[in-house]
């Protein structure tokens, strides 16, 4: 898209729609860029090149270890981040202990689909503050995703009722508005149910499925947690879920994580109309306890939402 289109830069969107503080709006550009190299390395990595070697025998950095890279770096250069939350780390990682955002992100989301040439993406969300433990996922000034599909897409939300905005990466290198406020409508024809394999230990789970089946919703599952919500925000409704199978089971609360999946997810969700539970309270009410923790999630139309948690009680 040419820079002549005569739409906003993201720069000028978070500057002059969001009115984003500058900090906020200098912050969210520096993680635009490694989002930028993190598009090229997925398009120029060689097809099975995730922890190989390359044809000259080279060690090959695994592509989300690579994005995580990306994204710290960026993370330092703004220089507006005192300690970040990453899922290829397993503490915080402290940076300048007087600056004021705390950033916590899932670098590559979707990371195994890579050489099925999949889309994958990164998740971010924002705090403006130094310690989140304890704290809730409402809390975040800012969420963003970007989706590496056949496009590159940037989706935003600085909360607060501003809405929440698509960008598409184009050729020279610049995120264009595609489309602003996105919004989830309150009915579902659309599902996307993960860990299905909890089922086996989670009847209540099964109902569920079975009732989009007889309801003929039409199925939209990829595998990467961006690309099906993203799924979401574009049609304008639909329902994404991972629930847990129990105790015994491999995954007993669900799969995703509270920090860096479900709540950025939860915060741009629900800036555009929808809620996210995780079956009995809201994800963006729901304390977080650890840098790791797991939490069920159910995202998207409130009236779908709301129904599956009937069924899953
Ligand atoms: P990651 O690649 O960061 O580990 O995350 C993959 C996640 C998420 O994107 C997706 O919704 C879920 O795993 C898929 O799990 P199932 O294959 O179990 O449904
Ligand atoms: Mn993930
Ligand atoms: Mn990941």
């Amino acid at each position: 898209m040419p820079a002549s289109s005569g739409r906003p830069s993201l720069n000028y969107h978070l500057l002059a729609h969001s009115k984003a503080s500058d900090d906020l709006r200098h912050l969210i550009l520096e993680i635009s860029r490694a989002a930028k190299y993190i598009s090229y390395a997925i398009q120029t990595t060689e097809t099975g090149l995730s922890g190989t070697t390359n044809q000259f025998g080279e060690e090959q950095v695994k592509l989300d270890v690579l994005s995580d890279t990306l994204i710290s770096r960026s993370l330092v250069e703004s220089g507006s981040v005192c300690c970040y939350i990453s899922e290829e780390h397993e503490d915080v990682v402290e940076l300048d202990s007087k600056a004021p955002f705390t950033v916590v992100f899932d670098p590559l989301d979707g990371s195994s689909l890579v050489d099925a040439n999949f889309a994958i993406g990164s998740i971010f969300g924002i705090y403006r503050t130094s310690d989140i433990i304890g704290r809730t996922p409402r809390e975040q000034v800012a969420a963003l995703y970007v989706l590496y599909g056949p496009r590159t897409l940037l989706v935003y939300t600085v909360g607060g009722g501003k809405g929440v905005h698509e960008f598409i990466l184009n050729d020279v290198g610049d995120f264009i508005l595609l489309r602003d406020h996105l919004g989830v409508c309150d009915d579902a024809k659309n599902f996307s149910p993960g860990n299905l394999r909890a089922i086996s230990e989670n009847a209540a789970y099964g109902s569920a499925v079975d009732r989009w089946l007889k309801e003929e919703k039409t199925l939209r599952y990829s595998g990467c947690m961006v690309a099906d919500i993203h799924h979401i925000l574009s049609k304008g409704q639909g329902i994404f879920t991972n629930i847990g199978g129990g105790p015994k089971s491999k995954y007993p609360v669900g799969k995703l994580r509270h920090v860096f999946e479900c709540g950025p997810f939860a915060y741009l969700v629900e800036e555009a109309g929808g809620i996210a539970t995780d079956g009995s309270m809201p994800i963006l009410d729901k304390k977080i306890t650890s840098v790791d923790q797991r939490t069920a999630i159910l995202i998207g139309s409130k009236n779908e939402v709301k129904a599956t948690e009937k069924l899953l009680r």
